[in-house]
């Protein structure tokens, strides 16, 4: 029988390419920790080359133009990415715990173990050659239109030509991850130059499960930290984070400002309960409010003096984290996402008090979710754009209202971020 962490990625492959879902959170919560590093690497490569893994089978199967069910691909697609790509994994237990999954009766996967035995036993010959085979192919058959329109979006307005392929690497390399102290940080984690507060790992140095876990310090993208760093002189006294969960910028802003009252809005009652034990855990004080937020925010209310929106987008901006946006981003329905975007930042200036500071953010690279809100909005009287972030965050040669790092030089996912206030006399 497979072990837990192949099943765990054979299950999750199904979610991403049967159901056209994206990795649950916690996918992986189950595994012991040396089984989840081994899960999550596997799964990053299959999720990265699902398209070079699926090319390379598709001419040793009886009917090529048929292909072979989804179970089967993933049976595959995992014995194949183990072999070339996971030294430390036997040839052994690549090709037996695939030809295992191929049977699994509770994966519901069809009996094609004689199928996989066999194109897992020629690849097992020599992985080196394998790896350089699959190295080799076209990087276009693991992009989708999708995952084209994020480049093309993402290099804009510079040239497109080698850049694309350059960018394209850098997203299927593993993401960096960075941290967030909350507390006192082990001496593994080095400050990030530019970020204040940033951490990163120090060379060689381990995940820091154990700190994590002890409520000490949190990961954070490099980029949702350098967009909270947004410069501002107002000391707020009322705070909205009007998209909130899981709830790590909740946790800066109120770290920022701990003399301000935070309402924190979610709309999803599973994400907003993990928003609440996030906050919980980090000894974070907010209101929580379970709710639609443009609804929420056109009733009337007190207006507030700092405004948060990280809104819902389609996620191009983190194709290096999340992989399977990749696949499942064509059957995005973007008129929708921007007009729920529109919506919920229409519905946010009417919040947003005289003198105040509205952030809208999305970790997206494509215009219609970030620089055309913002060319729209700002066309209102009333309301003016903030410099909010230091040179080299956006594209002119000084402090920026527009916050866009380079995709190509940036460590951090894609973002937009856009910050301006509600002029006083207005
Ligand atoms: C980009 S995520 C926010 C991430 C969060 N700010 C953080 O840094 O941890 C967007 C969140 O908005 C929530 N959401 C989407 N539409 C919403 C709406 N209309 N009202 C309130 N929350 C909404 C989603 O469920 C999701 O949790």
């Amino acid at each position: 029988m497979a072990t837990q962490s192949r099943i765990a990625v054979a299950r999750t492959l199904q979610i991403v390419f049967g159901e056209g879902e994206r990795v649950p959170d916690g996918w992986d919560a189950g595994l012991a920790s040396g089984d989840a590093g081994l899960a999550n690497a596997l799964l990053g490569h299959c999720l990265r080359r699902w398209g070079t893994l699926q090319a390379h089978c598709r001419p040793q199967f009886r009917n090529p133009a048929r292909g072979v069910p989804l179970g089967t691909q993933v049976a595959l697609a995992i014995g194949l990415a183990q072999l070339a790509w996971l030294e430390g994994v036997t040839d052994h237990a690549a090709v037996n715990e695939a030809v295992d999954l191929a049977g699994d009766r509770d994966l519901g996967f069809p009996p094609h173990r004689g199928l996989v035995n066999a194109i897992l036993r020629r690849a097992g010959r020599d992985r080196a050659a394998l790896r350089a085979t699959l190295d080799a192919m076209d990087p276009a058959l693991d992009r989708t239109p999708f995952a084209e329109l994020a480049l093309k979006a993402a290099l804009y307005p510079r040239g497109q030509g080698g850049a694309r392929e350059v960018l394209w690497k850098r997203l299927q390399a593993p993401p960096q991850p960075f941290f967030r102290a909350l507390g006192p940080a082990p001496d593994t984690l080095l400050p990030v130059d530019g970020v204040p507060g940033a951490l990163q790992l120090a060379p060689g140095a381990d995940f820091p499960r154990e700190w994590l876990a002890s409520g000490r310090g949190m990961v954070q993208d490099l980029s949702s930290q350098a967009l909270l760093a947004f410069a501002w002189g107002g000391s707020p006294r009322t705070v909205l984070d009007a998209c909130a969960a899981p709830g790590g910028k909740t946790t800066a802003l109120a770290r920022r400002f701990p003399e301000a009252a935070l309402t924190a809005l979610e709309k999803n009652p599973e994400r907003a309960a993990r928003l609440k034990e996030n906050l919980r855990a980090r000894g974070v004080e907010a209101e929580v409010v379970v709710d639609d937020a443009g609804p929420w925010m056109r009733r009337p209310g007190p207006a507030f003096d700092l405004i948060l929106l990280d809104a819902p987008c389609t996620g191009s901006g983190t194709l290096r984290k999340h992989p399977e946006l990749t696949w499942i981003g064509p059957s995005i329905d973007r008129p929708r996402m921007r007009a729920v975007q529109r919506d919920l930042l229409e519905a946010a200036v009417t919040r947003l008090a005289p003198g105040g500071l509205l952030v809208y953010a999305v970790c997206s690279w494509l215009s219609e979710e970030g620089q055309d809100h913002r060319d729209w909005l700002l066309a209102r009287p009333g309301l003016a754009p903030v410099a909010a972030w230091p040179a080299g965050m956006g594209a002119e040669d000084g402090p920026t209202a527009f916050f866009r790092p380079d995709p190509l030089t940036w460590p951090g996912e894609g973002f937009q971020a856009f910050a301006f206030t509600r002029t006083l006399e207005s």
